[in-house]
């Protein structure tokens, strides 16, 4: 199989707790090429646009706070498969239902502040990535 890219973030949560160098950690023993990483403190207009998708629920207002009250690490991460193995590492949405091992078991505080986000299709991921990188970050 073709090395795949993906976009990723540690989120604001993980970020403020001090989780960053173990959630990295864990990309890398996973087999994950750390193709650009930046900190960025996301503006509301941004979340607001990275989440349109869940904007009619009723816990968008709640995302957008959560997204932006403090810094989040973005990623781009390359191996073979790399949208659906982060989506594995990262584990359920809710920590409750998040499998043992995943990063959301280890440091979620809740389905809202849910340490990582991830690309969840080939589309999704071709829309994320130029969202926060210019294509000279990823050479
Ligand atoms: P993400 O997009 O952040 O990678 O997460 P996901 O695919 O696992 O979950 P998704 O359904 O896309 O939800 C996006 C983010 O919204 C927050 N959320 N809160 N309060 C709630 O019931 C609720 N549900 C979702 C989480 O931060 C979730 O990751
Ligand atoms: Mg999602």
């Amino acid at each position: 199989m073709a090395l795949e890219r993906t976009f990723g973030m540690i989120k604001p949560d993980a970020v403020k707790n001090g989780h960053l160098g173990k959630i990295l950690a864990l990309i890398e023993e996973n087999g994950f090429r750390v193709v650009a990483l930046k900190t960025h403190h996301i503006s509301k207009p941004q979340a607001e646009a990275f989440y349109e998708v869940h904007k009619a629920r009723p816990f968008f207002g709640g995302l957008v706070n959560f997204m932006t009250e403090g810094k989040a690490v973005l990623l781009v991460l390359e191996r073979e498969d790399a949208i659906a193995k982060w989506r594995e590492l990262m584990g359920a949405t809710d920590p409750a239902k998040a499998a043992e091992g995943t990063i959301r078991k280890k440091f979620a505080e809740n389905i809202e502040r849910n340490s990582v986000h991830g690309s969840d299709s080939k589309e999704t991921a071709a829309i994320e990535v130029p969202f926060f990188f210019s294509s000279s970050e990823l050479l």
